[in-house]
């Protein structure tokens, strides 16, 4: 006889999905607080996500991540949306309420910030200015942290113009977007670099970019995790910057939706990030 009303259920919808780690992640949580419970894949096709949301709460369960392309579709399948979701247009976790309701959230500005606190305990976000690179989906939620933590000057640089510019009218506060070709003069003076472009990442060429102006005192930042050392983070270690790969911030974002979804907020601990590490 089990100790719980019902069995945890939790997952991932994507398509594709299958190389989502968040299964590994939530999983070690389930038997790290002995809790009976399962966090699956779950590959949904575009037009089928309305139909698979909605049979969450009837199929028992807590809820789901939602990655690459749901994010922003979700938007008009929940319920409610969070206000720090509507902020980073998207949604990464959707919470099934106990009256059967879904409640669209977004914990990847929140894991990114606490991804670099555990990283550098002394940074803060109002040290100087921050060079952020790209403005995607990865770098909206990373813009949403830093001037929730109190960013005063935040450089944006994208290949294409339009999306930086955008992002500059829509947040305002202490972002300015300058011109893609102006990277290796933004980094004069800066307190941080963040890369959150898709370059350095695995199948892709390195990010173009010279740290010659970057001070040394600077940390860097790339949000992407596979590699865990992209050619930017060695660049930036051999040259002596502190260097901050993008593991953390998966794993931290887990945290509030286990929380939302089980009632737990779980560590993430050194045995989590190794075995993590080699599933990449
Ligand atoms: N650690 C985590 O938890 C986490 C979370 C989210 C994302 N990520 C990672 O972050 C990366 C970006 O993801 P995303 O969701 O933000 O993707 P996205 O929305 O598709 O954005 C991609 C960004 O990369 C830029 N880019 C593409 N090709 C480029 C090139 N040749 N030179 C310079 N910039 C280029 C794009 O610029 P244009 O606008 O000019 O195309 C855009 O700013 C991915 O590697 C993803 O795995 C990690």
């Amino acid at each position: 006889m089990s100790r719980q009303e019902r069995f945890h259920l939790a997952g991932v919808m994507g398509w594709p999905v299958m190389h989502s780690r968040s299964p590994v992640i939530h999983n070690h949580w389930f038997a790290k607080h002995g809790l009976e419970g399962r966090y699956v894949p779950l590959g949904v096709e575009v037009e089928r996500l309305p139909a698979a949301l909605r049979a969450l709460p009837a199929l028992g369960f807590s809820g789901c991540n939602l990655t690459m392309p749901h994010k922003r579709a979700a938007f008009s399948v929940v319920d409610e949306v969070d206000p720090l979701a509507r902020r980073i247009g998207a949604v990464n976790c959707v919470v099934v309420r106990p009256d059967g309701s879904l409640f669209g959230r977004n914990n990847d500005g929140w894991g990114y910030i606490e991804s670099i606190v555990e990283a550098a305990p002394d940074w803060r976000a109002d040290a100087g200015p921050i060079v952020v690179l790209g403005a995607g989906g990865g770098a909206r939620a990373v813009l949403v942290g830093l001037a929730d933590r109190g960013a005063k000057e935040i450089r944006l640089l994208n290949r294409s113009a339009e999306p930086a510019r955008q992002l500059e009218k829509e947040f305002g506060g202490p972002i300015r977007a300058l011109d893609w070709s102006a990277r290796n003069e933004a980094l004069e003076g800066a307190a941080m670099l963040i890369n959150a472009t898709s370059q350095g990442m695995v199948g892709q060429p390195p990010l173009d970019i010279s740290l010659q102006r970057l001070p040394v005192s600077a940390l860097v930042s790339d949000i992407i995790y596979i590699p865990i050392e992209t050619p930017l983070l060695a660049a930036a270690r051999a040259r002596g910057n502190r260097a901050v790969n993008g593991l953390g911030m998966l794993l931290h974002q887990a945290r509030p939706a286990f929380r939302d979804w089980f009632g737990i907020l779980p560590d993430v601990t050194a045995e989590l990030r190794g075995m993590l590490e080699a599933t990449l």
